[in-house]
């Protein structure tokens, strides 16, 4: 059996590679985030399990694997793999739903809070009281509480719920948009959805959980939706860059139509240097880092490779995005 990963976040995989020697299997580890179809096809040819975290597995790359029967995606997210081509193949689709859920959900609140209280510009006056002898308050003015306000939680899946739990002590009010929602999370939860012009018109903060989903969350937040929104609002966006008009939004904060934004996630990255997002001063950009934490990155290493474990004992993995796939191994690979 062959283990090969395509490309990977952490800083070297001497753990990985023990394991490997443990268990038996051969392996190769590749950096190839950016790599087209053929490079990426020449690397995985001979590979029974590949691990990918950004490279991008498309129609020809799937296609073109001839031996592979689990592919695992290094996250939450698994929009850069043709989901439809691997049913084709009848190549599992492993991913780990519940990687770095709390390292998302307290940048969602870290970027809440910092753009209500504007944080950058009340670290950004400290210089100047040095200069000037005395605290420039009202070049921060106004500046609001976050108690009593409305946030709108669009996407109330797990990050969105964990934020919703993480906000309870701050005395504000909730709206939700999530037109998927199971009826039992409605009742746990005590809640009632609504539109999502609704969250945007009547919510002091958005912030947006959603999976990137070619064309329905592409642009989900446009010019429209964003003149829809209070003049006071803020938006965040730690879920997946395509789901805001980068474009359309730097134009609402210059044009007034809302207050700030906490953005984690491009439609492009990294973002080019040039994004004039990433100099409005009404914008905190972040990034792409809200997954970032030494916890998150053991708790998803022990995860992949308990699943190559797995598949080592002709067990599917744990967390399967196509779970009908492995019912259609069972005779092949799992008897
Ligand atoms: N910034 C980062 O570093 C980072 C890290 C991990 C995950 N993410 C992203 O965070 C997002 C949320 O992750 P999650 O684990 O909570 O996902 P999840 O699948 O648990 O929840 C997503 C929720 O969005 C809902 N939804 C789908 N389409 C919708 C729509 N059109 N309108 C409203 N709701 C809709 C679904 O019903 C679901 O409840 C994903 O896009 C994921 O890729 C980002």
């Amino acid at each position: 059996m062959k283990f090969v990963i395509t490309d990977y976040i952490h800083s070297d995989l001497k753990w990985e590679e023990e394991q490997c020697r443990e268990m038996g299997i051969d392996y190769a580890f590749y950096q190839l985030k950016e790599a087209p179809p053929k490079e990426l096809l020449e690397v995985c040819a001979d590979a029974d399990v590949i691990l990918v975290n950004m490279a991008k597995f498309n129609e020809e790359v799937i296609n073109g694997l001839d031996k592979c029967k689990l592919l695992m995606r290094h996250g939450i997210g698994y929009d850069n793999v043709d989901l439809k081509a691997c049913n084709k193949k009848d190549i599992m689709l492993g991913y780990y739903p519940s990687y770095c859920v709390n390292e998302v959900a307290e940048q969602a609140v870290m970027l809440m809070m910092a753009c209500q209280r504007k944080l950058c510009q009340q670290v950004n006056i400290v210089s100047t009281v040095t200069h000037n002898g005395y605290i420039d308050y009202l070049s921060v003015a106004p500046l609001y509480r976050l108690h009593g306000k409305t946030i709108g939680i669009i996407g109330f899946g797990r990050i969105g719920r964990l934020v919703y739990r993480m906000l309870q002590g701050f005395g504000v009010n909730f709206l939700i948009d999530d037109p998927y929602l199971p009826d039992e999370m409605i009742q746990e939860y005590g809640i009632a959805t609504v539109s999502k012009e609704e969250v945007l018109k009547e919510s002091d903060i958005v912030t947006l959980h959603v999976p990137f989903n070619w064309p329905e969350t592409y642009h989900l937040i446009d010019e429209a939706d964003l003149k829809s929104m209070k003049e006071t609002a803020i938006l965040i966006n730690t879920s997946r860059g395509p789901v805001v008009n980068l474009e359309a939004l730097n134009a609402a904060l210059d044009n007034c139509e809302i207050a700030h934004a906490g953005i984690d996630v491009y439609e492009l990255e990294p973002p080019k240097p040039d994004l004039p997002l990433l100099r409005n001063k009404k914008a905190i950009c972040t990034p792409h880092m809200s997954w970032m934490s030494v916890e998150a990155s053991w708790d998803i290493r022990h995860s992949y490779m308990r699943d190559v474990r797995r598949f080592l004992n002709k067990q599917a993995p744990v967390n399967q995005v196509n779970p009908e796939i492995s019912g259609k191994l069972e005779e092949e690979i799992f008897q």
